[in-house]
């Protein structure tokens, strides 16, 4: 069980590359990063976990990458223009902002002080300026949440792929908002990205489907590292719900900082796809939405016994790829002492997530015979398409392989003098730190037998 602390996390990420503080030359810009050289692998990996499990592992699953700028028509009837506040409070003493909810006592954190304004709404949406004229008239919103173009694009893909309910739309790309107080590393930040599912269902079908998809998350969560007894079920009371919801459960993990939420899986009922449509009043729509006098789509299906239209439910599974990062990267990291005063640091990674899958490391460096077998092994591992395979010419191997404990490359495979003779090399297991002689003829099978893609 990890007892890491978010310093340690944080120092491993800097230090081995997997993310830097953006901006990080002109002192940083809060509440961003950026994703290093082994941070983009394993954050790939993570995102080609979730797409390979919801899209290619599902047959009633398509997918969708929609535009990140957003009409403001959009975000209007969605409700997230009147509604998508967070209370904010001034220090009137030191001139800070903070989230009401989030101070601990009527004090500001920053200086001390109770001369705190009343609490506020503010808006987490960023706006930008759309073409060459910035007067404010013309407009877009970054969106807040990838939900809203699965929503208007319903119909789209309806009509593209004659689906019939239930089936889904998922997608993975960034949002953002403009948090008035980001804090613990990549937990909460301005720029981030979402994994979303937005399973249609038939109403009266929503509840037993909104369990279904509660229990094949914390399956998922359990394959990438992240065991169910490590997250706890926050059912959300009725008067925490967004303004879309019927229910929601949060999968809350214990995070360095504490219990906070994972993901989470809400019933957005017919809110959205009624917000979005024309012609509501024909409908039957259950929720309280918006009346529409823009939209041009009807985002509804046909009930072909009952010959009328409705609104499907949705049920919406929604995970932050960033905070899933650092679930990962928690439960992964391990400090293991191996006696005699002797220690190593191990990221005991699912292989499919390790950013780098096997290591080819040359045990003379500059021995033209040692090095070009050794690119040669490498590239054709490379050829595999198991994932990112590195040749490293550092000649020193006991530190390459601890090096590689600490970023979770599961193997690496050491091509030395007899390698020349035999056609053999040493594989070394990250996980048992064993070394066995291996024909080179024999390691394509046996990385694809113990690297799960
Ligand atoms: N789509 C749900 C959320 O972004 O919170």
């Amino acid at each position: 069980m990890p007892a890491n602390s978010m310093e340690e996390l944080v120092s491993l990420c800097k230090r081995r590359g997997f993310i830097f503080p953006s901006s990080d030359i002109y002192g940083g810009l809060q509440g961003l990063y950026d994703y290093g050289p082994l941070g983009v692998e394993l954050k790939n990996n993570l995102k080609a976990a979730w797409w390979r499990s919801m899209v290619y592992d599902r047959d009633d699953v398509e997918g969708l990458d929609a535009s990140i700028l957003t009409k403001p028509t959009t975000l209007q009837y969605s409700g997230h223009e009147a509604t998508f506040t967070d209370p904010m409070v001034d220090c009137r003493n030191c001139k800070g902002r903070f989230r009401a909810d989030h101070l601990e006592a009527a004090k500001c954190p920053n200086c001390g002080s109770g001369d705190l304004t009343e609490p506020r709404d503010f808006n987490l949406m960023f706006k930008t300026a759309v073409g060459p004229v910035d007067d404010g008239s013309s407009f877009a919103y970054l969106r807040p949440e990838t939900a809203q173009a699965i929503f208007t694009n319903f119909k789209n893909v309806l009509d593209a792929t004659s689906r019939r309910l239930p089936f889904g739309i998922a997608q993975i790309g960034k949002a953002f908002r403009n948090e008035i107080t980001p804090r613990n590393f990549i937990f909460r930040v301005r720029e981030f990205e979402q994994m979303e599912l937005e399973f249609f269902v038939r109403p009266g079908e929503d509840d037993a489907w909104h369990e279904r998809w509660v229990e094949l998350r914390l399956e998922w969560w359990e394959q990438q590292g992240v065991p169910r007894d490590r997250i706890e079920l926050y059912h959300v009371p009725q008067d925490e719900l967004a303004h879309y919801s019927k229910a929601t459960v949060d999968l809350m993990y214990h995070f360095p900082h504490g219990v906070e939420e994972l993901e989470g899986i809400a019933n957005r009922t017919d809110f959205d796809l009624g917000a979005h449509s024309k012609g509501q009043a024909d409908l039957g729509i259950t929720s309280n939405v918006p009346d529409n006098r823009d939209s041009n789509a009807r985002l509804a299906v046909q009930d072909l016994e009952a010959k009328k239209w409705f609104v499907p439910f949705v049920i919406e599974p929604s995970a932050g790829v960033d905070r899933g990062f650092l679930a990962v990267l928690n439960e992964a990291y391990q400090e293991q002492d191996l006696g005699d005063g002797k220690s190593r640091t191990v990221l005991s990674l699912p292989s499919h997530l390790a950013p780098i899958k096997a290591a080819v490391l040359p045990l003379k460096r500059n021995h033209e015979g040692i090095v070009a077998k050794a690119k040669g092994l490498k590239q054709e591992l490379q050829r595999l398409g198991l994932g990112r395979i590195l040749f490293e010419d550092t000649g020193n191997i006991g530190k390459g392989y601890r090096r590689h404990d600490e970023v979770g490359t599961p193997y690496c495979m050491t091509v030395d003098f007899d390698s020349l003779e035999d056609n053999s090399v040493t594989v070394r297991s990250r996980d048992t730190m064993e070394q066995s002689r291996m024909a080179m003829a024999d390691i394509p099978a046996f990385l694809r037998e113990n690297l799960a893609s």
